[in-house]
């Protein structure tokens, strides 16, 4: 009885976790944008094309492996062989040749369809800046600065929503993946590469960096919010606010006085520090780390005492902060909304 009540529960916390609408990760074949669903239906014509293929070579195989097997009673010379058979040769170098140029066309009309886009004078303009191991969103024409987290309106037949990329590297290569929303896009430095995302359902949506970028690539993971009109702008107006912080009290003086000022900004305070992510507005974000752990009280002071244990590799040294140190550098975090 007991182990079912348990299987109960963790149903029903199951149950809960999806009515959050964390869209999967990973999950091509169930695109949310208009350009993973071009770059669905060109994966499924390929996959179709390869299937037959592959029916049609494992067919002849197994025909000829039972067909031509060895039986008793065989008197040990082989059979007839064939030499030079203009049919059989011109039907295997044109069949391929037609197939290739189907796929190659195909999938060059996808890809200028996609990258031809204009961007229509309502979109929403993002810089994406790859770091290792986490991600900077500038919103320029909104003045917002966020991390790790993209948000961007929801696109809808009543009113269409595009949100149009700027991918730069503050580091080395990474790539910008959101499987449900678009293809990836590589981050190169001293290079600017272009993208265009839309969704078509609000929630969240997972994707990770594509491209190896170091100890800490696999968790540098990409989480794109996507807010109904109303609610963008509501998120929009307030990130531009300055930090709201808790005053000229102990917590925010010793925050002050710490070397995190010289990475991190805090808008509004002393703090303009550009190596390390903004956080003007640290509590509005569901998770930490780069996606790696929830924005909790618990992980947030977890990662101020030695955030080389959340994370081991990441370029935060551990500040040696004593205990009180770290209650008042917490506390001051957890007031910035
Ligand atoms: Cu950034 Cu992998």
């Amino acid at each position: 009885m007991r182990p079912r009540i348990l299987f109960g529960l963790c149903l029903a916390a199951a149950s809960e976790a999806l009515a959050q609408e964390v869209h999967s990760v990973g999950n091509i074949f169930r695109p949310l944008g208009d350009s993973a669903d071009s770059v669905m239906r060109l994966s499924v014509l390929t996959l179709v094309i390869c299937a037959a293929i592959f029916l049609v070579v494992a067919g002849l195989l197994a025909y000829a492996i039972v067909r031509f097997r060895s039986r008793a009673g065989d008197d040990g010379t082989e059979p007839a062989q064939v030499y030079g058979s203009n049919q059989i040769e011109i039907a295997w170098t044109v069949i391929p040749i037609l197939i290739v140029f189907v796929l190659t066309m195909s999938t060059a009309r996808v890809i200028a369809a996609i990258e031809d886009k204009r961007a229509p004078a309502d979109a929403v303009k993002v810089t994406v800046v790859g770091h290792q191991w986490w991600w900077e969103f500038r919103y320029p024409e909104l003045g917002i600065t966020c991390a790790n987290e993209l948000h961007i309106p929801l696109n809808t037949k009543a009113k269409p929503q595009y949100t149009f990329l700027t991918l730069e590297s503050a580091d080395v290569a990474h790539s910008f993946w959101v499987p449900q929303l678009a293809g990836k896009t590589d981050v190169i430095p001293n290079r600017s590469n272009k993208m265009w995302l839309d969704a078509r359902e609000t929630g969240v949506y997972l994707g990770n960096c594509a491209e190896y970028c170091g100890t800490q690539h696999a968790n540098m993971l990409i989480r794109v919010v996507v807010d109904t009109p109303e609610d963008f702008e509501k998120w929009a107006a307030a990130q531009k606010m300055e930090a709201a912080g808790d005053g000229p009290s102990a917590s925010r003086k010793t925050f002050l006085s710490l070397n995190c000022v010289n990475c991190h900004t805090v808008r509004g305070t002393p703090a303009a520090g550009k190596f390390g992510p903004d956080l003007t507005h640290l509590m509005s974000r569901q998770t930490i780390a780069s996606g790696m752990v929830p924005n909790t009280a618990h992980n947030l002071n977890a990662w101020v005492r030695d955030p080389q244990a959340t994370k081991p590799g990441n370029l935060m040294p551990d500040m040696q902060l004593d205990e009180q140190q770290v209650e008042q550098v917490t506390t001051y975090l957890s007031s910035l909304k």
